[in-house]
């Protein structure tokens, strides 16, 4: 039986930006799926064990999604045979925290584990890449970068076909966070689709928004560079005025957004796709935390608590992270 992981993630600053080539920052959280292969008889397939904990209806409407995934995904491993793939581990499923990523790193290392390929994390995140855009269209390529990597990155799409820029980023403390959940789950595709129309719509309007977003994105560079939460989370409030102005925050957001502003977040945003989702508070010390979490939960949302910027995969001794984790570390 071949097994294989891939980490739960969160975007800092960036999202849909990335999908034009502009810079983001995701981190990799804790969190992570598991993937466990096997070899079974059958035609050229796979049966799947889906034991992922997930948000109510997450896996009933992200399953268009994720059947073209691991199709493509066996089919770019070149597998000749039928497998079963079973599921697992604590990221708790929900649009925004790179699920599908996830499930596609751990697949494929799994099934790269189980075949003796040999494939170093870049043709990890390049078969996990493919099995993305199989499944939700146009992907920048970040959800299944930091899901291969983990850790915090800079991350610039090359929009000719060319590397994707990819720069680890070492902070001096980890930084607690929380994710509230809308329980709202968004299809990426749908998303990136409308703004791809917004964009078409009004070319000069959205150029004004990518300029600003490019502004931010620098100021948050400097603020990560210098350890400045502060303005940090302020930068993250500019990024979610842009994200509103193409379209795709929602009322729950918003919701979630203001009880972790009164509760004292330094700053607070969706993450990933919006339009329901997830969205990532600032709250650096597990005081600030708590209060933020039980904020949001006192409006009635799910919480996780949860830090980024560390090594997590270092918790897993080293078993996915090779030579990565070295440079970082
Ligand atoms: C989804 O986590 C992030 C998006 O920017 C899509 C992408 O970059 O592929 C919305």
């Amino acid at each position: 039986m071949g097994r294989g992981i891939g980490f739960g993630k969160t975007i800092l600053f960036g999202e849909h930006f990335v999908v034009y080539g502009l810079e983001g920052i995701p981190a990799a959280i804790g969190d992570t799926t598991t993937a466990q292969v096997e070899r079974i008889h059958g035609k050229i397939g796979y049966d799947l064990i889906d034991n992922r904990p997930a948000t109510t209806g997450y896996k009933e409407e992200k399953k268009g999604e994720y059947e073209p995934l691991l199709r493509r995904i066996i089919d770019y491993m070149q597998l000749t045979e039928k497998i079963k793939i079973t599921l697992n581990g604590n990221l708790f499923c929900a649009s925004g925290v790179g699920a599908s990523a996830a499930c596609a790193v751990a697949v494929a290392r799994a099934i790269n584990d189980e075949y003796k390929l040999k494939w170093n994390d870049y043709q990890i995140n390049k078969a996990a890449f493919e099995g993305e855009t199989a499944g939700s269209g146009t992907p920048s390529g970040i959800d299944n970068t930091v899901a291969t990597y983990g850790g915090f990155l800079y991350f610039k799409k090359n929009l000719t076909g060319g590397e994707n820029q990819i720069t680890p980023v070492k902070i001096k403390q980890p930084i607690e966070i929380v994710l509230g959940n809308t329980g709202k789950t968004a299809l990426t595709k749908e998303v990136v689709g409308d703004v791809k129309i917004q964009k078409e719509s009004d070319p000069d309007a959205m150029q004004k928004i990518f300029d600003n977003y490019n502004l931010v994105v620098t100021s948050a560079k400097k603020a990560i560079s210098e350890y400045d939460l502060k303005k940090l989370g302020e930068l993250m409030n500019q990024n979610q005025i842009l994200l509103r102005q193409i379209n795709v925050s929602c009322k729950e957001s918003e919701d979630i957004i203001s009880a972790a502003n009164s509760a004292g977040a330094l700053g607070a945003k969706i993450t990933g796709t919006g339009r329901g989702g997830l969205v990532i508070c600032l709250t650096p010390g597990k005081d600030l935390q708590e209060k933020v979490a039980k904020a949001i939960k006192a409006k009635g949302y799910e919480v996780t608590k949860t830090t980024i910027g560390w090594i997590e995969k270092c918790k897993l001794n080293h078993l996915v992270c090779g030579e990565w984790c070295q440079k970082m570390l």
